[in-house]
């Protein structure tokens, strides 16, 4: 999908991702499988590294190529074993975070479809290591 040069801001801009990206770390904090993956001493900035992708994929400052390069997101998570239950409660958690946030119904599918995709690809373990038995 082609991403339309004024989504960024026809979705309010920078102050829709922050509160989006910050409703979502509140959660991952205290999340059992999730909160536990993340550097305990860097929660800011890990909010602001995926504030900063977001606000770049829909059309907003270039800050996070600026800051961290190309965004090989695969490669970046390589390190952190994601298998389907780990992919699913990251998308559970966003899906929490962008409710009520004011946007069309249009626009909220257009950013879930990319977060649908991108947790898919990063898919990186199987079997699941979260996985219930
Ligand atoms: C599938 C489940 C996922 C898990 C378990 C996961 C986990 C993580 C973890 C543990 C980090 C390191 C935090 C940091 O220090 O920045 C991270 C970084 C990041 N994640 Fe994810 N993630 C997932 C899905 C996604 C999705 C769907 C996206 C994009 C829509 C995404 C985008 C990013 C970005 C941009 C970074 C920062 C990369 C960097 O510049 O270092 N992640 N993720």
């Amino acid at each position: 999908m082609t991403v339309p040069e004024n989504f960024y801001d026809a979705v309010g801009g920078e102050e829709t991702f922050s509160l989006i990206v910050h409703r979502f770390y509140e959660q991952v904090r205290t999340d059992d499988i999730l909160g536990p993956m993340y550097p305990p001493d860097d929660w800011e900035g890990a909010e602001q590294r995926l504030k900063m992708f977001l606000a770049q994929y829909w059309g907003g400052p270039s800050d996070y190529s600026e800051q961290r390069g190309h965004p090989r997101l695969r490669m970046r998570h390589a390190h952190f074993p994601i298998g389907v239950t780990a992919a699913q409660r990251w998308l559970e958690l966003m899906d929490k975070a962008m409710q009520d946030v004011d946007i069309t119904p249009e626009q909220h599918e257009a950013i879930w479809d990319h977060m649908l995709r991108v947790a898919d690809m990063l898919i990186n373990s199987n079997p699941d290591p979260h996985e219930k038995r």
